[in-house]
């Protein structure tokens, strides 16, 4: 049986500690130098190691296999052992959500003048301390100020201003910082080296993104994706991880470049519905925009991509949108994301972030009106539009807007074909036979041309022309 990564890779020593030089060298310096206070507390937030810490200090503190306090504990002698298994005498974790009455705070202090039995120190681990209620908090107070000889308090809580000042200021403090996106990748590439997990680097940095800095997510994150017995990518990581689903997001992104104001209501209604936080649509929403515009300045950018949309939808978007409009989206939603996080009505501003972005993703050039736009796109929800054939006057002028905006020197060529139907994501082409072979070649070219000039996604099917 395999066992969760997060517990396995538990920090045994502060050397192990990553992500935190400030308090690994205060911690070192400490226990070198012996000068021990009587009370800390660790806050930051969940999962960046303020447990892990607190543990590794209490086996510094109490090894048996050194004379003094040591800030390498052998991790071997019965306290180092006993502090890991939560079962030490000496050294008790209490989690403060379960016993916040002013009970436990009492009984807390009756232990406390108990000497160490087998140890130097008695200390006292209290987990999300900021769950103590006040009266718990006044009883501890007189304690922590004139603490027994031999008796440590370790505070942990993720969230500092719910600690009583008069405790914290009683209190050496040591913030714990969220992990920055490379230490949890460098990490998580540690981890999956030496467990040889299948994973691509995008993955890696998938992952990173979507846990907010902290280790432990990150790691049983990966936990879960190893199951997946396959090579780990960026999708999966978004689908593992409880992200907007592909088919969802792609329906969002196609009405958004449609600009379908009703059909965005909808789909942005039912994913909030459904759970999605929009802050987390919002994201999701930015790494597609952050994909399209690699797309669309980088070619071969495949590895790249870390959103949930794949290279070949994002590659036909992108074709149909510029630049600039990709930017300004991108940016907007940078700037909502912030509001969003400080909003109490996320879902309404949501909404009104997903509306002003329909006007900077209109298609460029729309030549036809946008209940005609079709996309050609895999495995959506969206109600399939009647193929309709156009008039032929109509496909004359459409192909003499696509020849408008190509190349001058490629126009000669264009004149020699014509746009013979147009259905809902299929441009045939009729080609003058000498040039069928020439034109197959540059289906591409042409597929991003005709959609640029519809302002739709299309695939060019080529004709000769009878003769
Ligand atoms: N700074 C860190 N260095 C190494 N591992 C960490 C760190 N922070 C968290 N972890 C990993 O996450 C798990 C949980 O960490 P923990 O110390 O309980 O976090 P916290 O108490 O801050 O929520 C650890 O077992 C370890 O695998
Ligand atoms: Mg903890
Ligand atoms: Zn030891």
């Amino acid at each position: 049986m395999n066992q969760a990564l997060h517990l396995k890779y538990r920090p045994s020593t502060l050397a192990e500690l990553v992500g935190q030089p400030l308090i690994q060298t205060t911690l070192i310096n400490a226990i070198t130098s012996q000068q021990i206070a009587p009370a800390y507390l660790f806050t930051g937030p969940r999962g960046t190691g303020k447990t892990s810490t607190a543990r590794i200090l209490a086996k510094s503190l109490n090894c048996l296999d050194s004379p003094n306090p040591t800030p390498i504990p052998c991790g071997q002698c019965q306290s180092c052992r006993s502090i890991e298994k939560s079962s030490s005498l000496d050294v008790s974790e209490i989690d403060a959500a379960s016993h916040n009455g002013v009970d436990d705070a009492r009984s807390l202090i009756e232990h406390s003048s108990f000497a160490p039995t087998l140890c130097r120190y008695r200390i006292f681990i209290l987990d999300e301390v900021h769950c103590l209620s006040n009266q718990a908090f006044n009883a501890l107070l007189k304690l922590i100020e004139e603490p027994p000889p031999r008796v440590i308090f370790i505070f942990c809580t993720t969230e500092a201003h719910k600690v009583l000042p008069t405790i914290a200021s009683r209190c050496q403090t040591f913030n714990f910082k969220s992990l920055s996106l490379s230490t949890l990748v460098g990490h998580l590439r540690h981890v999956a080296e030496i467990e040889s997990i299948d994973i691509t680097e995008e993955a890696l940095n998938a992952i990173a993104r979507t846990v907010n800095g902290g280790l432990r997510d990150a790691l049983q994150l990966l936990s879960q994706l190893r199951l997946l017995d396959e090579t780990i990518t960026p999708v999966r990581v978004i689908e593992v991880s409880n992200g907007i689903h592909l088919e969802e997001m792609v329906n969002l992104l196609v009405n958004l470049v449609k600009g379908d104001t009703i059909e965005i209501l909808k789909l942005a209604r039912s994913l909030i519905d459904g759970g999605k936080a929009p802050q987390l649509i919002l994201s999701s929403l930015l790494q597609v925009y952050r994909d399209l515009l690699l797309v669309k300045s980088t070619p071969k950018c495949y590895e790249l991509i870390v959103g949930a949309i794949d290279y070949k939808i994002l590659r036909q978007v992108a074709s149909v949108t510029d630049f600039e409009v990709l930017m300004a989206s991108f940016t907007q939603l940078q700037k909502s994301e912030a509001q969003l996080k400080t909003s109490i009505n996320a879902a309404i501003w949501l909404e009104v972030c997903l509306l002003n972005l329909i006007g900077n993703t209109t298609p460029v050039q729309p030549k036809l009106n946008r209940s005609q736009l079709q996309f050609d796109v895999p495995r959506t929800n969206g109600n399939p539009q009647s193929t309709k054939k156009r008039r032929n006057e109509d496909l004359t002028s459409i192909w003499a807007s696509v020849v408008e905006i190509a190349k001058p020197a490629n126009r000669g060529l264009l004149s020699h074909a014509s746009l013979s139907a147009l259905t809902q994501n299929q441009a045939v082409l009729t080609v003058e036979a000498r040039y069928v072979q020439k034109f197959a070649r540059n289906s591409q070219t042409l597929e991003r041309l005709i959609g640029k000039a519809l302002g739709c996604l299309v695939t060019v099917k080529i004709k000769q022309k009878a003769s």
